[in-house]
């Protein structure tokens, strides 16, 4: 295996959390003047450029703020068509609700295998030239047993994070029969899906699923070893939030709606609350408030959402830009929210850092500092992409 060396890094975000306490450079673990050792697929090395140990190869990273490779943990990208004229209308006034779901499940059950897996290629090539180099996704746009499994199996080509959610919305099949609807999901639809899935998701919200039926959904997934997430508190106050802390949820999803009781329970609990600003933005709906979230004591994630009803956007940069100028985050809480804070809400340590044995996914910035990414909103600041030591740009 060779080594590289990628020196000459102006400033560098480790999130080494022993970096971080040893150096009071706040949570980010921040390094000027930094170096990077990269050997295969891992990070073998970190510190000031002036220590470095000589390695195959040099790379000159030219002043230039380095980052961890950005972590989206929540994204819909197993779909096929867009909603352009629902966002036009919700830009001419009309309210977003859960049912233009259904615009895009009659879209995908339409659509071919290869029709998919192009639309996925094509949505993780964006995302990658904006710096994502992990990421989430899901089911949801099925909502049969086979289109739910076939969605997932196409997910997975992709990605070791796959979620399952036949929970998205009721499907149209079953309106006039909730009940039976969700005696499939925890069934048949399950037993299919859950062989090519590491998480189970719920849209518990009015107008998709209630508290029972989510903790129903969640319970009957955790027993197939698939772990919760939940789409919770989104378009209004719920038992969501409650429900994700109750079944140790690895991470409660939009935490939009908020009482003071379902901020004590996130701050007290190990599910991370994920912030998807881009739904806020494309729905033009109220931020969730970061700070009440922060300063509670709660971990919190920054995600895109990425699906063509509520938030078209693949890119990690517009969400940090968002979250700082509308939901009282710092850049720093933002950066961090954005690769740390995405592997918390994955339960993974080897991502979302730059620290010797984790993954070698590194973002270089055209920028001397990470907080660009906010101060410089909309301009595409991502200049080279290492993925498992791999540049792809
Ligand atoms: O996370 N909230 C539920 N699901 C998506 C929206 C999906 C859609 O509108 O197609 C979300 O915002
Ligand atoms: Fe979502």
């Amino acid at each position: 295996m060779s080594t590289t060396l990628v020196t000459n890094i102006g400033s560098l975000v480790t999130n080494d959390p022993a970096r971080a306490e040893s150096t009071g450079t706040g949570p980010l673990g921040l390094v000027q003047d930094a170096a990077v050792v990269i050997d295969g697929d891992r990070i073998a090395w970190t510190g000031r450029a002036a220590d470095a140990p000589s390695a195959d190869s040099v790379y000159d990273a030219r002043g230039r703020a380095a980052i961890p490779g950005f972590v989206d943990s929540h994204s819909h990208l197993v779909f096929a068509g867009d909603r352009t004229q629902e966002f036009n209308a919700r830009m001419s006034g009309r309210a977003y609700s859960a049912g233009g779901i259904r615009t895009t499940v009659a879209a995908t059950r339409a659509a071919t295998d290869e029709a998919l897996e192009a639309n996925v290629t094509r949505y993780l090539r964006e995302a990658l030239r904006q710096g994502t180099t992990t990421f989430e996704t899901k089911s949801g746009y099925g909502l049969t047993t086979h289109d739910e499994a076939r969605a997932l199996r196409i997910a997975a080509r992709h990605t070791d994070e796959v979620t399952y959610l036949g929970a998205h919305i009721v499907s149209p099949d079953y309106a006039d029969d909730p009940a039976a609807y969700v005696e499939l999901v925890t069934g048949e639809m399950l037993d299919a899906c859950a062989p090519h899935a590491r998480w189970i998701d719920v849209f518990c919200e009015k107008g998709a699923f209630d508290g029972d039926q989510a903790r129903a959904i969640l319970t009957a997934g955790k027993a197939k070893g698939l772990h919760p997430r939940i789409h919770a508190n989104q378009l209004s106050h719920g038992p969501g939030v409650q429900l994700a802390a109750e079944l140790d949820a690895a991470s409660a999803d939009h935490c939009t709606h908020l009482t003071d009781a379902d901020v004590d329970a996130l701050a007290n609990s190990r599910t991370v609350a994920t912030l998807l600003p881009g739904a806020e933005f494309s729905t033009r709906a109220a931020w969730p408030d970061a700070r009440r979230l922060l300063d509670a004591g709660a971990t919190v994630a920054l995600s895109t959402d990425c699906n063509p009803g509520s938030s078209f956007t693949s890119s990690m940069p517009f969400c940090v830009a968002l979250a700082v100028r509308d939901m009282g985050m710092t850049p720093d809480e933002a950066v961090w929210s954005a690769t740390a804070g995405g592997a918390a809400a994955l339960r993974r340590t080897d991502i979302g850092r730059v620290t010797p044995g984790a993954r070698a996914d590194l973002v270089l910035l055209d920028a001397p500092s990470h907080v660009h990414l906010a101060y410089r909103p909309g301009v595409p600041l991502v200049s080279e992409v290492w993925r498992r030591g791999v540049r792809t740009t």
